[in-house]
């Protein structure tokens, strides 16, 4: 079985991206053969400052490795190092239309919120499709937001197929029920471009202050509180055990226990949670070397699997 996901640099990565998809995938290094890499090409669709896209590909780089990524285990790259990626992405453009891409809910919604698309906006879906399909991965782990770019990659994919034969594998996403879409401090999904996200790493000072900043309702501290519909409850739950929850949910009930006492347990939670992750990211920042050697090593394993994917589709759409 093949495992392929990818990440944008278009900011911190947050928890909300680690529960949906970085755990998932660290999981998945016991079941298959997984590739991970940071989708730079992508960042481009909201015209990132250049220096600022460099300094975030190497910050997703450790974060991910410190989050468990065992890059002996998994082939581990960045995008643009592929330049296979964008000649699919130009193929299974042509086999594309426009009002299939129009329907997609990020590019709706992107609009919606008034940014004004280009064509990479518009193709971003293609792209996705082209990273997925150059590897002829099985099983896409993401989080619900990327469920429809996952059945545009079928589509294309079986477009593909039924024109010029069985060459390219129909993928499935794998989307983890409990952590399908993480809330961020203000309720909604966490989400980078809605800056309402607790970062993976952070200092103490910084993420306790934004742990403390989760909206909750108004009630006074005496008042019992409802457990069921509470972000901070939400949260607490990724990291406490079932005996840690029940004893919070109960507290909830019985009053006397304010949000202020809850988001303090949800931090001390957190905080010793990311507590090995923190270690790693050191010592991986305190040896650079190595981390660009493994992003070396993946862009040429990643490289002879896409050589020979774009060889049999070349030939078979007519290209050289
Ligand atoms: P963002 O929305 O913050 O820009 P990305 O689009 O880079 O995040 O998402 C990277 C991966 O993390 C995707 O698989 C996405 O589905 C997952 N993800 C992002 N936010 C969440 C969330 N709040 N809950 C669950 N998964 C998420
Ligand atoms: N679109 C994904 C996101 O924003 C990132 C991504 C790009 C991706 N290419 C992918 C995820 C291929 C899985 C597979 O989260």
């Amino acid at each position: 079985m093949r495992i392929l996901t990818g990440i944008q640099p278009s900011g911190i990565p947050h928890i909300g991206n680690y529960f949906g998809m970085l755990q998932p995938t660290v999981e998945l290094q016991k079941e298959g053969e997984v590739f991970v890499f940071i989708a730079d090409y992508h960042s481009l669709t909201t015209s990132p400052d250049p220096k600022d896209l460099r300094e975030r590909v190497i910050n997703v780089a450790l974060d991910i490795l410190a989050s468990g990524l065992d890059p002996e285990k998994t082939v581990f790259y960045r995008q643009s190092d592929l330049p296979q990626v964008c000649e699919l992405t130009w193929i299974l453009n042509c086999l594309t239309t426009v009002g299939l891409l129009e329907r997609a809910h990020s590019y709706k919604d992107k609009i919606a919120k008034g940014f004004v698309p280009n064509n990479g906006l518009l193709s971003y879906p293609v792209l996705m499709a082209s990273d997925i399909l150059l590897f002829n991965a099985n099983v896409v782990p993401v989080g619900k937001d990327q469920k429809q770019h996952l059945e545009i990659t079928r589509d294309i994919a079986i477009r593909f197929n039924n024109i010029y034969g069985e060459i390219l594998t129909v993928p499935e996403e794998r989307i983890k029920d409990a952590t399908a879409v993480v809330p961020g401090v203000d309720g909604q999904k966490m989400s980078k471009s809605y800056n309402n996200t607790i970062p993976l790493f952070g200092t103490q000072k910084a993420i306790r202050k934004t742990v403390m900043n989760i909206v909750t309702d108004c009630k006074g501290l005496e008042d019992p509180k409802d457990p069921e519909n509470c972000n901070v409850v939400t949260l607490y739950k990724l990291f406490a055990d079932e005996a840690q929850v029940r004893d919070m949910e109960e507290k909830y009930r019985a009053g006397n226990y304010g949000y202020g006492h809850a988001k303090q347990a949800l931090f001390e939670a957190m905080w010793e949670y990311f507590e090995p992750f923190r270690k790693r990211r050191e010592e991986l920042a305190a040896n650079m070397d190595y981390v660009h050697q493994v992003l070396k090593n993946g862009k040429e394993k990643a490289g002879e699997i896409a050589d020979q994917t774009m060889t049999k589709v070349r030939k078979a759409v007519g290209l050289r």
